[in-house]
């Protein structure tokens, strides 16, 4: 397995480029299934979950030209419905084959997505929104055997959760359902709006896009027109590129950005003492004369995103002051604490409230362990200002979302090579 070692302290300056969003790539991909013709995607990231998605449509007789950002895809041949264990076990977002693939073939396995470090992680809002448009769910071994013989029906969904990727399950099912489906308490991430839009701009009739109400006009299985389109930049990149120039108190920059998509962390930053300057397709950080504490309650879009709590709890270890983060989205989303409090934080957990003493300059280095994505990320950014080295183990987590993270950093100047176990 491989590791990164990190020496603190060194200082950072520069530009970062973003890259595609993965949460937003991934829907997109599995979208392709409900595609008449060959689908052309421009920035796509060149991350592990991506590649993974990749194999899993190719394994259901899908066919792609694959060149690192750029990818045609086309999946008219495709002639297998059954999503197995040994994928979807390595990336829970698989699950986002089960709508296309049961709206277009009326049947399909799917493994049932074991939970993460995170959380349980639970799909039972997808299955039964589904059931509500006719699809008969059976649990078995482990799988999922959805079966729709006339195909899905239009339907009234309520999402008793906001579900993100509920939400895009149900659109893609929604779209080639025969009839109406309106889903009320949708997702309404950037994620979920470029999906809605994909689909808008292949023939799809989508009412309420940006909202939490749509209305999707279905069209009885008749496959859609894709039209060409590029991956919306990822705001959860960018967020923690910012953060690792607020925690090193630097000016950073980062392009080929929406500004908009991260104003929750922005107001966050400035709240802290940064100063911000807002561009149309880039943001700068600032330093702060003085770090300030602040309070976190991680919420759905547009609020402050629960995949940029890890990072901004290691950026709170530097502030002069107490913080409270309360992670309202997923029952387990604390394992990199344990990871902070071996590199000196004074950090304590009740319940899904942590508290942050700052402890500036006080982290020293040593080795650590990555849990999930987001979290090996907060370990990163803390190995950049803590004295001396660090080893973050297990990095595997790190390379499912993050392009080019060790590369970037060293073009900012950070002390960061990897290495194998
Ligand atoms: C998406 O996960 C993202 N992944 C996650 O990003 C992100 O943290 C999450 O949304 C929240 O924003 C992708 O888009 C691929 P949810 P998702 O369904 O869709 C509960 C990352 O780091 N729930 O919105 O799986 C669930 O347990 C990843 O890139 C049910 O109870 O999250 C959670 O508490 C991590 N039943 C809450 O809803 C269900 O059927 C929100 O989950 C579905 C969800």
């Amino acid at each position: 397995m491989d590791y990164l070692k990190i020496t603190g302290g060194t200082k950072l300056e520069g530009d970062v480029v973003i890259t595609g969003a993965k949460n937003a790539a991934l829907p997109l991909l599995a979208s392709t299934i409900l595609a008449s013709n060959d689908v052309k995607i421009s920035n796509l990231p060149n991350v592990v979950d991506i590649k993974t998605l990749l194999k899993l449509i190719g394994m259901l007789g899908g066919k792609y030209d694959h060149n690192i950002n750029e990818i045609t895809l086309n999946t008219t041949e495709l002639n297998k419905t059954e999503a197995t264990y040994d994928i979807v076990k390595t990336m829970r977002a698989s699950i986002l084959v089960l709508g296309p693939l049961l709206a277009r073939f009326g049947h399909c396995e799917v493994s049932l997505p074991g939970g993460c470090a995170i959380g349980q992680r639970p799909v039972d809002l997808h299955l039964k929104a589904l059931e509500h448009m006719g699809a008969v769910i059976e649990i078995k071994n482990g799988y999922i055997a959805a079966t729709a013989p006339d195909g899905l029906k239009g339907a009234t969904i309520v999402f008793d959760k906001i579900t993100v990727t509920g939400t895009e399950n149900i659109v893609m099912a929604a779209a080639l359902a025969k009839g109406n489906t309106t889903i009320i308490n949708a997702a309404k991430e950037p994620e979920v709006v470029q999906l809605c839009e994909v689909l808008r701009d292949a023939g799809v009739s989508i009412k309420g896009i940006g909202t939490n109400t749509l209305e999707i006009v279905g069209n009885d299985r008749k496959l859609l027109e894709f039209k060409p389109f590029s991956i919306i930049p990822d705001r959860i990149e960018a967020g923690t590129y910012l953060c690792a120039g607020a925690i090193t108190n630097q000016v950073l920059k980062v392009t080929n950005v929406i500004p908009k998509h991260l104003e929750a962390m922005l107001i966050k930053f400035e709240d802290m003492g940064f100063k911000i300057l807002r561009e149309e397709n880039a943001v700068t950080i600032f330093p702060a004369d003085k770090i300030k504490p602040i309070n976190i309650t991680t919420t759905e879009y547009p609020g402050f995103p629960t995949d940029m709590q890890a990072q901004f709890m290691a950026l709170c270890t530097m502030a002069e002051g107490v913080s409270i983060i309360d992670e309202k989205l997923f029952e387990n989303r604390f394992m990199h604490v344990s990871e902070l409090l071996r590199m000196g934080s004074d950090i304590s957990l009740n319940g899904t409230v942590a508290t942050v003493i700052g402890t500036p300059n006080k982290l020293f280095g040593t080795d650590v362990m990555a849990t999930d994505l987001r979290a090996s990320s907060a370990l990163v950014l803390a190995a950049l200002v803590a004295e001396g080295e660090t080893t973050v183990h297990r990095i595997y987590h790190l390379d499912r979302g993050y392009d080019r993270l060790e590369e970037k950093l060293t073009n900012l100047g950070a002390k960061i090579t990897r290495g194998k176990e």
